[in-house]
């Protein structure tokens, strides 16, 4: 690989195994995973519903633990930290947006978006405060700081929390169905803005959805079926991912990798 084409990788999971529970009941979410999400790019994870989406991003993110393998934050392997440690890491050095918007109802708009960097005794005031600054009028909120969560539609309460995911600069955000609570205006909304924070301020997301349209957004889409990485398709569009998911119903949702078309 020449220089001029290295690209750094922001998260990663090598030989990712994840079993719930044990004996007959054990749910293999995750058999086998090795996926690299580079950083400056925006990745979307698809699949069938169960296929181990949502475990692979928690894993990834050191919400939750691999049974087998290992995941990395840049170079820092997460299974050598300590439960402060990874409590720190996930603090300093990642970004979440879920599904409901997760927001703090007492606090202000402006109060929610820098609540993690409060909460962390941010050290490098001035220029915290020109990037929260500057993503305030990238996310379109600079008129509803002063309100409350209730006081906001949906879309604008995802785009609060897509301003507080990014807002201590992490090194990845995480976002898992960010905008499945939304209409498709609000929706499109909230992913131009994850789009324009890769593109325009340098940020890296991974996105689990189900929608091809939202997909589209991304630089490239990793697709998982029964906990296992199918398929990479870079430069994706929602014609090209839909027809990715049709082939997904066809077989079961169960082709897997190095397996051909049915
Ligand atoms: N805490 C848990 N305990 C037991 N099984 C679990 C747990 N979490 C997930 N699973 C199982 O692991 C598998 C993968 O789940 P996961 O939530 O990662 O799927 P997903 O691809 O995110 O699905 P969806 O699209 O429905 O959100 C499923 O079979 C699920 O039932
Ligand atoms: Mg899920």
């Amino acid at each position: 690989m020449s220089t001029a084409t290295r690209t750094r990788t922001a998260a990663r999971v090598v030989d990712a195994v994840k079993v719930y529970g044990g004996g007959d009941t054990a749910v293999r979410a995750l058999d086998g995973v090795s996926v690299g999400f580079e950083a400056g790019r925006f990745t979307a994870i698809m699949g069938p519903s169960g296929s181990g989406k949502s475990t692979l991003m928690h894993c990834a993110a050191g919400l939750d633990t691999l049974s087998a393998g290992s995941a990395f934050i840049g170079d820092t392997d997460l299974s050598a930290l300590d439960d402060r440690r990874l409590t720190l890491l996930r603090r300093d050095r990642i970004g979440f947006v879920f599904q409901g918007f997760n927001l703090v109802p007492t606090l202000t708009v402006a109060e929610n978006i820098t609540l993690p960097m409060d909460l962390a005794g941010a050290k490098d005031g001035d220029a915290s405060r020109e990037w929260i600054d500057a993503l305030v009028d990238v996310v379109g909120l600079r008129d509803r700081l002063h309100h409350r969560p209730s006081e906001l539609s949906g879309g604008q309460q995802q785009r609060v929390a897509v301003a507080r995911a990014f807002a201590g600069r992490p090194d990845v955000v995480f976002a898992d169905e960010p905008t499945g609570n939304l209409d498709s205006r609000s929706g499109e909304e909230v992913l131009g803005l994850l789009g324009r924070a890769v593109r325009q301020m340098d940020r890296t997301v991974v996105m689990v959805t189900h929608d091809p349209v939202a997909a589209a957004h991304a630089d490239e889409v990793v697709f998982l079926a029964d906990g296992r990485l199918v398929d990479r398709m870079p430069d994706p569009t929602a014609d090209k991912v839909l027809d990715r998911m049709k082939a997904f119903d066809a077989s079961g949702g169960a082709r897997r990798e190095g397996e051909g078309p049915s």
